[in-house]
């Protein structure tokens, strides 16, 4: 007889992060149970989730707001968790277009938690983001800091998170893990799986691995007139497998212990855009060629966490320094040239 492994629905598992968490999941002994719209990913993600693996998840092309497909999912799958990535992400997209971006995000978010209040499913993981703190004014940044979002993306995950913290008031039988996510970047080591981000990256790493690649001329470098060590901006970049571990980790707690809690997902450690530039062309031994131009509206000058409580709570710990972030990203390059639209 084989061994029944439990069974978590992960929403937007398709996606950069969520395929990646899938492969921790299935390596820490849980069964992925994917539903994906596939607005934003590609449905290889599944098949190259199973070569890293041997397991191949369950996947079903659905949106979180279609209840119906949703139940029938569930009644398959009776899944004792969920993790929730669906969403839209793309901040620029969401100032010119905040309604779509509050339909997705908001309202996607509701309806899924209302299908899984009406199925008994009390244990969720949310995908919140550093963005919720704004410029936060102290660093390192801890989860009490002020949320202070200045975009109807950031909005939108600030929403949420009071959203899950009103319904664990009204049932505490509940457990929410909610993530904020600094910078998350690089690749699952095999090069499998990656960022495939749709036409011109709006981050950073992908925009430098396509750089180096050779599929874009040069990186525009957004100010070198911030009060840094070098003038361009410093962030808190993670490597995704490592916050795909620090799903893991806060599902464990959640399968164990009720109520809501909120961490931060981060190193602690701030690098600037031209270090980030100099360890991939370190790495990949290609040049990476920048321009330097203005800054780029509502940028930061500085944002890292302060990653304490991740590790007292959830004995979480980030592993992967810089280098190992810029090699897998430029192996996920290097193999993907165009994403997962090359094969
Ligand atoms: P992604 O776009 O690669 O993944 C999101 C997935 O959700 C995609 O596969 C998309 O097709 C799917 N999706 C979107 N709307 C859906 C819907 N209504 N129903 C079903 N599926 C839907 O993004 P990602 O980088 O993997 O981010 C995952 C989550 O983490 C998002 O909620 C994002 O806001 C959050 N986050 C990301 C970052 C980052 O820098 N990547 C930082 C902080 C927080
Ligand atoms: N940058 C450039 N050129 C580029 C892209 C970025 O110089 O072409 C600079 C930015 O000015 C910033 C740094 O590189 O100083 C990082 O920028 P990213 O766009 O990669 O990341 P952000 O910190 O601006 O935002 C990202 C996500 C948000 C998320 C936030 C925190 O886009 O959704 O991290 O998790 F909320």
């Amino acid at each position: 007889m084989t061994e029944k492994f439990p069974e978590i629905l992960v929403t937007g598992g398709a996606g950069y992060i969520g395929s990646h968490t899938c492969v921790a999941l299935i390596q820490a002994g849980f069964m992925p149970v994917i539903v994906d719209n596939l607005s934003n990913s590609h449905p290889l993600a599944i098949s190259r989730i199973e070569a890293i693996t041997g397991t191949r998840p369950a996947f079903y092309k659905c949106d979180i707001a279609d209840d119906a497909g949703l139940r029938t999912v569930l009644e398959c799958h009776p899944c004792v968790a969920t993790i929730h990535f669906a969403g839209l992400k793309a901040v620029g997209r969401s100032v010119s277009e905040p309604l779509e971006t509050y339909r997705d995000n908001v309202c996607g978010s509701l309806s899924l938690l209302q299908t899984l209040r009406s199925r008994g499913i009390n244990r969720l993981i949310f995908s919140s983001s550093a963005t919720v703190y704004g410029g936060a004014e102290h660093m390192p940044i801890p989860e009490t800091a002020s949320i202070q979002p200045t975009n109807p993306y950031g909005h939108s995950k600030a929403m949420i998170e009071q959203i899950l913290q009103d319904l664990v008031t009204a049932a505490p039988d509940m457990a929410i893990g909610v993530l904020r996510y600094f910078n998350p970047v690089g690749a699952h080591i095999s090069g499998e799986i990656g960022e495939d981000p749709q036409g011109i990256p709006d981050n950073l790493f992908p925009y430098v691995s396509q750089v180096a690649v050779g599929r874009r001329e040069k990186l525009l470098v957004f100010g070198d007139d911030y009060d840094t060590k070098d003038g361009t901006g410093v962030r808190d970049y993670i490597h995704v497998m490592d916050l795909a571990d620090g799903h893991v980790a806060a599902l464990q707690r959640c399968l164990d212990t009720d109520g809501l809690f909120a961490v931060n997902l981060g190193t602690g450690q701030g690098s600037s855009v031209l270090e980030i530039i100099q360890a991939f062309e370190t790495v990949s031994g290609k040049p990476v060629a920048y321009e330097v131009v203005g800054r780029r509206p509502g940028d930061v000058a500085t944002s890292f966490a302060d990653p304490s409580k991740a590790s007292d709570m959830l004995n979480f710990k980030a592993q992967r320094d810089l280098t190992q972030m810029c090699r897998d990203a430029w192996n996920w390059q290097q193999r993907n040239p165009t994403g997962y639209a090359n094969r």
